[in-house]
């Protein structure tokens, strides 16, 4: 049997929409894979009712086919679906690590993106890179098309405030803008690539004014009830970017260092006020999917 976790990630980050993500240090999912003539699921943990076990509708089924690799998979999950926190990606990247080892295929996290993807596109449709990226490689991740993904190291105090509220992915993606203007895209270029160079220099400053977006978040906010407040109140408290953390709902804050407790306190606080009970992850930039 071989046993392998793998991280909750943000995707996006504002300016990188489908191309920019971060692992987290926490939360993560665990899976424990057993050889076997066909392939099956356990769940258990975060989320595991709306969790299907059927191998042809569950991202490790995907997996598992794509590696000639079936077996008996059981998943532990650390974060919830449709939470905006990659957890499909997590699940996804961890069955890759773990089949990998268990029947020797020999390849490299990055040769295990493109697999993990096609896991994704079991539950979104699509097979979008940029959680399963981070959640392989760790760190600070970009994917350009099918070109592969590059990652680079950061620290960073983070916090990922989860609302108790269901945003799909699928209608999150319904709201995206289909065109952009010159002037917008000439912006976010400019944020991207200040964002980039945020992240190699781990500098929360730079990383926070290189999140502004002003083509998809705007449009998803509006899915999050008590968005712009909680925004307003990370900001306040010691936050230097906030954004929706994927498709959403949960919304990820950049801190300047120690100040996450008192931005985790402030993020739930406002999502209260509007009525909408919400836990706070204060978490960090953290490694990728590992075998244990
Ligand atoms: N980049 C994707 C999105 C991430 O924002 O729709 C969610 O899978």
């Amino acid at each position: 049997m071989v046993h392998a976790r793998a991280p909750a990630t943000s995707a996006n980050l504002g300016s990188g929409f489908d191309a920019f993500g971060v692992a987290l240090s926490g939360p993560a999912d665990t899976v424990a894979v057993e050889r076997a003539a066909e392939t099956s699921i356990e769940v258990s943990g975060a989320g595991e009712r709306y969790i299907p076990t059927d191998p042809e509708k569950n991202v490790v089924g995907a997996v598992a086919d794509a590696l000639d690799a079936p077996a008996h998979i059981r998943i532990d999950k650390g974060g919830r679906p449709s939470s905006g926190l990659g957890s499909s990606a997590a699940s996804a990247a961890a069955a890759a690590v773990a089949l990998n080892e268990l029947y020797d295929r020999g390849y490299t996290s990055h040769d295990l993106v493109p697999v993990a993807a096609e896991g994704e596109a079991v539950v979104s449709g699509e097979a979008h890179a940029d959680n399963v990226a981070p959640a392989l490689l760790g760190g600070f991740t970009i994917v350009r098309g099918d070109d592969g993904a590059t990652a680079v190291d950061a620290e960073l105090p983070l916090v990922a405030c989860l609302p108790e509220v269901a945003v799909s992915t699928r209608d999150a993606r319904d709201v995206v803008p289909d065109s952009v203007s010159m002037r917008d895209h000439v912006g976010t270029v400019g944020n991207a690539a200040t964002l980039t160079a945020g992240m190699c220099r781990s500098d929360a400053e730079l990383v926070g004014r290189g999140m502004d977006d002003p083509v998809v978040t705007p449009a998803r906010a509006e899915l999050i009830t008590g968005y712009a407040g909680v925004r307003e109140a990370a900001l306040e408290t010691g936050a230097t970017g906030v954004t929706v953390s994927g498709a959403g709902p949960s919304v990820l804050a950049v801190c300047r260092p120690g100040r996450r407790r008192a931005v985790a306190a402030a993020m739930v606080e406002a999502f209260a006020d509007a009525g909408v009970g919400a836990r706070a992850y204060q978490t960090g930039i953290g490694r990728g999917a590992t075998v244990l």
